[in-house]
């Protein structure tokens, strides 16, 4: 069964707010009824640590599906979030670049496997790797879109073009039909005169493509994952949250303008 939207999130950039953003609005979603599949895409497995995953249920991870020693039932785990279930990573993922480059179907590898998923999940979440490496060019290839988070700092618009080549790129030859799901605004600190101007600046460069919600910093979202929850289960009440929560309404409501994109 296809699932309905495969977003793979994804900034070359570490650090920039991808796996929280995965985490979170995967929560937000599965909040509403949505199922979701998170795909731990980074061997650093931070997605799947925040999903509570621990290290002994990682065995069977990403690195084991693509290599094609397991499949992708006996990949796909559920969590304690009900409505969410993930695709762990283990550090052994990080080999998979090594040994994919010389085989002839590197970039479409997980597209394929995708395919054979049994459930009917609403949203399939990709949380990519800080690179454009294999791993991110899978991920977009297997996707309907991506959905980039931008930190609120300086240096957040430097680097997007060469996302937007590797976009570019795989749309031109692996997946011409994959969209620009939206970006996101992270770590946004409204004492900080750089966040406002530099949300200004990305609005007024991307204009629509900018979801209106963005996601403050809070120390809330970094403390969840020490506790291996998602903010939203953690405190439901802080300020992430609510972001996160209207992040989901956002992208449900895309939905609703049958909007797969903005
Ligand atoms: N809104 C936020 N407020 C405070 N800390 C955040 C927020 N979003 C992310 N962080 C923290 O910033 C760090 C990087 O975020 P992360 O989602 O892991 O980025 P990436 O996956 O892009 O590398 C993590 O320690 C995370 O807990
Ligand atoms: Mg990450």
């Amino acid at each position: 069964m296809i699932p309905q939207q495969i977003i793979a999130v994804s900034n070359q950039k570490g650090g920039v707010g991808k796996t929280t953003t995965t985490v979170n609005l995967s929560t937000a979603l599965a909040a509403t009824g949505r199922s979701v599949l998170v795909i731990d895409a980074d061997p650093q497995g931070n997605a799947s640590t925040g999903l509570g995953i621990d290290k002994k249920q990682r065995d069977d991870d990403l690195y084991q599906l693509i290599s094609g020693t397991i499949t992708i039932d006996q990949a796909i785990i559920s969590t304690n979030i009900k409505g969410v279930d993930v695709i762990p990573a283990s550090t052994d993922l990080s080999a998979v670049e090594l040994e994919l480059a010389s085989k002839k179907d590197r970039n479409n590898r997980l597209k394929a496997l995708i395919k054979n998923i049994k459930t009917d999940y609403d949203y399939v979440f990709i949380d990519c790797p800080p690179s454009l490496g294999l791993l991110t060019v899978n991920a977009l290839a297997a996707a309907n879109s991506i959905l980039i988070p931008l930190q609120c700092e300086y240096y957040a618009l430097e680097g997007l073009s060469q996302l937007m080549d590797t976009v570019e790129m795989v749309r031109e030859g692996l997946n011409p039909r994959l969209t620009i799901k939206g970006l996101v605004l992270t770590m946004y600190d409204s004492r900080n005169n750089l966040s406002s101007m530099v949300a200004k600046d990305v609005r007024e460069h991307l204009g629509s493509l900018v979801y209106k919600t963005v996601i403050p910093r809070n120390v809330r979202v970094s403390e969840a994952p020490s506790y291996g929850v998602p903010v939203l289960l953690y405190d439901i009440n802080c300020a992430g949250s609510e972001a996160y929560i209207a992040l989901a309404g956002e992208v449900i409501k895309q939905e609703k303008n049958n909007g797969k994109t903005r």
